[in-house]
């Protein structure tokens, strides 16, 4: 059975792919399928958007699929970059840009006050509509400058304590283990797997 990663987002797919190899499905990528919609994720949630993206792009294509939508929640900076993580410095901005504006709007914020997450939405989708979500969290703390070459988007500022690293100081292994997309993928994993034996 074919399960397409509905992500134009290399990064996050090299995630999922590891996190998914073992499971009875061939994965399958955006790559293959040159012509697919740039969604638009104009929901207020992450869930909203995750799933606005797996069906879009099962409809496209035709394939049972998997989208994911993740945001880094700033308490101290009323919840920044959240929803708008991808485009926290603007459209079409990098990973450098967004990093460099969230350090900055960190420098007043003292050490104790700088606690953050990750939350990740999962969603799986047939052309007709979700068959399941799943999210996931992990806590951490934004550090004053990025530390690591791992990794991608916001990792280099984020501090996990219970690894004593950045997320871009981890090998795509260990951040496997305990990161917000990978807690997320193991409730998503038991819905792929109902699936595929239904
Ligand atoms: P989206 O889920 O595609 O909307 O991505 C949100 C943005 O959050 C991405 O562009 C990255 O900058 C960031 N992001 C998503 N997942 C991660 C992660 O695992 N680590 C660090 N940053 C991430």
């Amino acid at each position: 059975m074919d399960l397409l990663l509905a992500t134009g987002n290399k990064d996050k797919v090299k995630e999922i792919a590891a996190k998914l190899a073992g499971l009875p499905y061939r994965v399958r990528t955006l790559d293959e399928f040159p012509g697919a919609p740039e969604v638009v994720e104009d929901c207020d949630t992450l869930e909203g958007n995750a799933v606005k993206k797996a069906i879009e792009i099962s409809q496209f294509t035709g394939l049972l699929s998997l989208a994911d939508d993740t945001g880094l929640i700033v308490p101290a900076i009323n919840g920044e970059p959240g929803v708008y993580s991808s485009r926290y410095a603007g459209e079409d901005v990098s990973y450098a840009d967004n990093v460099n504006k969230l350090k900055d709007r960190m420098k007043g914020v003292p050490d104790g006050e700088r606690g953050a997450y990750f939350e990740c939405v999962i969603a799986v989708a047939y052309p007709d509509g979700v068959v399941g979500t799943a999210s996931g969290r992990v806590d951490g703390v934004i550090l004053r400058e990025p530390r690591g070459e791992g990794g991608f988007g916001y990792d280099p500022l984020f501090y996990h304590e219970e690894s004593g690293a950045t997320f871009a100081e981890l090998s795509i292994a260990a951040k496997n283990k305990i990161s917000h997309r990978a807690l997320a993928l193991d409730e998503a994993k038991k819905v792929l797997a109902g699936l595929a034996h239904a």
